[in-house]
């Protein structure tokens, strides 16, 4: 008979909850996989799930002999990064969920379970229950040029929200009252959740560390109904297709360099990205050999994570039994990333100016001077206020594509302005 793989689980919080409910189902049952001990910060704290033997003591899995797989979903840095050490200095398989230590430690953390000749698993990082990392994992023969990824589904719900006419605020609101966004919402809005799975999909693409922080990051907090309204519009402006604006994590290769980003960009309504709405996850590439595909699915939740994380505990049950851990990636690989000033984008700058005359000619004469060439300019007087006695009106100038460094020296001047309220928004067009 094949052996039983016993697990210990650390956390029971939403994603935990949701893992230890399918081990109560039975799910472990037919792939002779037990759950034999749960760790929590509060044992006495009031839970849905009624679990007999409640832990506090995190070594009753980290030390047991018995314990084959411990799952660890307790989520932030510390002590997440170091109890998933621990396991793997006792040869224990890892699988975690934990997208903040793996895009910060992977290349550390990999070398260490391969060296213990043991499973770190980790496809709930990325994408909830679209199993995006194993398939990256099975096309390392590919070459792939292009990913652009709806990665954060708390983003996602409140620009789809934004479309339909709430405002960033009251967008939010709402998906804090559904669960999809934290009180503490900025790792989320600022773009630094998606930045941490950009940067672990790199790694497994193009086996290279990647630095979170080296990645450019806007997030959507200073997006607001204008740009979701002039997205909409802008067809019957330039006479063509709409856009819509989405939050995207881009790993784009040219002439051999690497550009990653995260911030958000115009998108047509027709590219496949755009139909991507409320929680849902996307991820859009582009394969030498396999063409573009895209794979959409629910990016987090209870129990979209659940199946993810049930996943990986089932192939590294299969890898014990067969005595060979699942292939990591060295990270070594040397590759060129793109300075973040460097990239060439085309896109719209928004910002509020003073109605008065004069005001656009200042800021034409700002985009002269830094060499910027517009397309063409829309004042949105349905978006007029009063500002300390006098009207600003917001203005989208779209422009051709320039540096991000012509672009920021120009944004430096605009806001210096006497005549522009605020800070310029620049925002890319993707397509
Ligand atoms: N939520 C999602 O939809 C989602 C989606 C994809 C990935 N993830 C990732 O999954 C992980 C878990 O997320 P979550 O939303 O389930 O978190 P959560 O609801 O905050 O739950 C965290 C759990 O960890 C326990 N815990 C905290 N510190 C601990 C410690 N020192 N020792 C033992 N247990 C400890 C907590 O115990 P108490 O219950 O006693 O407080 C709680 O049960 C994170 O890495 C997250 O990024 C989550």
């Amino acid at each position: 008979m094949a052996k039983i793989v016993r697990v210990g689980l650390l956390g029971l919080g939403t994603v935990g909850s949701g893992v230890f409910e399918h081990f109560q189902k039975g799910a472990g049952r037919p792939f002779g996989i037990e759950l034999k001990t749960v760790a929590v910060a509060n044992p006495k704290k009031e839970r849905d799930v009624k679990v007999p033997k409640l832990t506090k003591d995190v070594n009753k899995i980290l030390d047991d002999p018995e314990i084959d797989i411990v799952i660890e979903l307790i989520g932030g840095i510390d002590p997440a990064k170091e109890y998933i050490e621990k396991a793997l200095r006792n040869r224990k398989n890892v699988v975690t969920a934990n997208k903040a230590v793996l895009a910060r430690y992977a290349k550390g953390l990999f070398a260490l379970a391969r060296k213990q000749n043991v499973d770190l698993a980790f496809e709930a990082s990325v994408g909830g229950g679209i199993p995006i990392i194993q398939l990256f994992r099975t096309l390392r023969g590919e070459k792939i040029t292009k990913v652009m990824g709806i990665l954060n589904g708390t983003t996602n719900y409140i620009l789809t929200k934004m479309e339909e006419g709430l405002t960033f605020g009251k967008a939010l609101n709402d998906a804090q009252k559904r669960g999809f966004a934290e009180k503490n919402h900025i790792l989320d809005t600022g773009g630094f959740d998606a930045r941490d799975k950009l940067a672990i999909l790199t790694m497994l693409i193009y086996n290279t560390y990647v630095d979170p922080q080296n990645i450019l990051c806007e997030g959507i907090t200073k997006i607001t109904t204008v740009d979701l309204d002039f997205a909409n519009r802008y067809g019957e402006f330039e006479g063509g297709i709409s856009y819509t604006v989405k939050l995207l994590a881009i790993a784009q290769k040219e002439n051999g360099i690497l550009h990653l980003r995260v911030h958000p960009a115009l998108i047509r309504k027709t590219h496949p990205l755009a139909n991507v709405t409320d929680e849902f996850n996307a991820i859009y590439f582009e394969g030498e050999l396999a063409g573009a595909q895209l794979h959409t699915g629910r990016g987090a939740g209870k129990n979209a994570t659940t199946s993810a994380v049930f996943s990986d505990i089932l192939r590294v049950a299969n890898n014990i039994r067969r005595g060979t851990p699942g292939f990591l990636p060295t990270l070594d690989a040397k590759v060129s990333f793109g300075n973040a000033d460097t990239l060439i984008r085309p896109g719209y700058l928004r910002m509020d100016l003073l109605n008065e005359p004069g005001s656009g000619a200042e800021m034409f004469g700002i985009f002269a001077k830094h060499k910027l060439n517009v397309r063409n300019s829309i004042e949105r007087h349905k978006y007029s206020y009063q500002y300390r006695r006098k009207e600003f009106v917001p203005d989208i100038t779209n422009i051709d594509a320039a540096s991000e460094k012509v672009i920021k020296e120009a944004i430096f001047d605009l806001k210096k302005s006497k005549r522009v309220r605020g800070k310029p928004m620049f925002i890319r067009f993707e397509d």
